[in-house]
């Protein structure tokens, strides 16, 4: 029944369009994984991918003839010899499913694409405090940079092979001509074999694994916080809390809230009031009780006591040192390192202390990367 001559129906259309898929929502991932401010964008995506990864692997078994993991071809004798006969250009007729080397290529996309996703969904957990594994932040938050690491060379290695895959598709196309790029457009691939057929049940759940992803990253994409997005900690009322502190404490700047320093740090800052950054802060202005009970909030709610992102990282970088100022951490250097000194010039920012100028929220504790308000201009 082959409906073109001299070529095979292989590839078919929900098939095609999960592996277009599979390659934009990996893409516009790592892209968008090197800009803080678009991480909920990123994680948008990578639900797609996420949702394509589980699809590929339960379809490696139930799906039809040329996808399923036991038609792979994975002897190592075999992904020689295929090399060999690719290196000296010798034709061979290409088969019909997959070839050595992408069998390969699928199996190890599939086990890294997966290392990356459950990295990812446990890094925004325990790093972010978000989604599905937020509750895991406060037993966990050691891991954040394990586990980050993990997440990025992941997806490092995958880039890579994505890179030594389309440069063995484009082998095929322009050297040995065997036109593969066009059979992951119309299906046909030119060799011989049988046209696989997908059942009904198949084509249904390929399609609906393709409406659910495009559902779920627009739902993610238009809703800041939903189930899959919630984050653990909100907005922290202050002046509720500890009174005393949000007014004292916000009179010049906004509250700088406890968790950004460590405890000694605090000490510091209290021991010095007569000059606090050239301000002279007198027991006329912050009474000594007021004082009194201003250290005991700042020194239970401290740095060392909070398993925020920020709070770990500023502790992870500082070491021994306990500076006075959160901009004077290593953590806060690093992270605003590509924000140019003329930014400070604005009249709304004035200065690098004046967090709020940037983060939407500062003044309750909300550091989240979707309030990031500077854009570099
Ligand atoms: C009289 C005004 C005033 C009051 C009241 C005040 N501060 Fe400050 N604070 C400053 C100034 C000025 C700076 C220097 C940075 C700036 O220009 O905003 C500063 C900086 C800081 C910084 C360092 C910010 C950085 O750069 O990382 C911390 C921490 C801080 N203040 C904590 C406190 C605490 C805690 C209290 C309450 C006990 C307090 N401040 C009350 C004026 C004040
Ligand atoms: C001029 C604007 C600006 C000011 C002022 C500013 N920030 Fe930021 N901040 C940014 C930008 C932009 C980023 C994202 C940086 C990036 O992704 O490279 C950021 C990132 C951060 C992050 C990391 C967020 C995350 O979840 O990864 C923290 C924490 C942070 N800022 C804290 C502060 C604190 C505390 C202050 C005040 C002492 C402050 N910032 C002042 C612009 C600013």
């Amino acid at each position: 029944m082959n409906k073109k001559s001299g070529y095979v129906f292989v590839w078919p259309i929900g098939t095609r369009i999960i592996h277009w898929m599979m390659a934009l929502s990996f893409t516009t991932a790592f892209i968008t994984s090197f800009y803080e401010d678009l991480l909920h964008d990123h994680v948008a995506l990578g639900f797609i991918f996420l949702i394509i990864i589980i699809y590929r692997i339960i379809w490696g078994f139930v799906g039809p003839r040329y996808a399923t993991f036991n038609t792979f071809k994975l002897s190592l004798p075999e992904l020689k010899l295929y090399f060999s006969e690719k290196i000296q250009n010798r034709w061979r007729q290409i088969p019909a499913g997959h070839n050595p080397a992408s069998s390969w290529f699928t199996i190890w996309a599939l086990g890294v694409g997966t290392i990356i996703v459950t990295s990812g969904l446990l890094l925004y957990g325990i790093q972010e405090a978000k989604g599905f594994f937020r509750f895991l932040n406060s037993d966990f938050s050691q891991y954040m940079g394990i586990l980050d690491s993990i997440h990025k060379y992941a997806a490092y290695l995958f880039a890579f092979w994505v890179f030594l895959h389309i440069t063995g598709v484009m082998i095929e196309q322009f050297w040995h001509k065997t036109g593969m790029v066009l059979s992951m457009i119309n299906g046909y691939k030119k060799t011989q074999g049988e046209d696989t057929q997908v059942k009904p049940y198949l084509s249904f759940f390929a399609y609906t694994t393709i409406v659910i992803a495009i559902v779920t990253y627009f739902f993610i994409i238009s809703s800041n916080y939903n189930f899959l997005t919630m984050q653990k900690y909100t907005n922290v009322y202050y002046k509720e809390v500890h009174p005393v502190f949000d007014k004292e404490c916000g009179d010049c700047h906004s509250a700088y809230p406890p968790f950004l320093l460590p405890k000694k740090s605090w000490e510091r800052v209290l021991g010095k009031l007569d000059n606090h950054f050239g301000e002279e802060i007198t027991e006329a202005n912050i009474s000594r009780s007021e004082q009194a009970s201003i250290k005991e909030f700042l020194l239970a709610n401290s740095a060392e006591s909070s398993t925020r992102e920020v709070s770990v990282k500023i502790m992870e970088s500082l070491g021994d040192r306990r500076p006075k100022a959160i901009t004077k951490t290593p953590y806060w250097r690093e992270i605003h390192k590509d924000i140019p000194k003329s930014a400070y010039k604005d009249k709304d920012i004035k200065d690098k202390s004046n967090c709020k100028a940037c983060h939407k929220d500062f003044e309750y504790g909300n550091l989240d990367d979707m309030n990031i308000i500077y854009k570099n201009k």
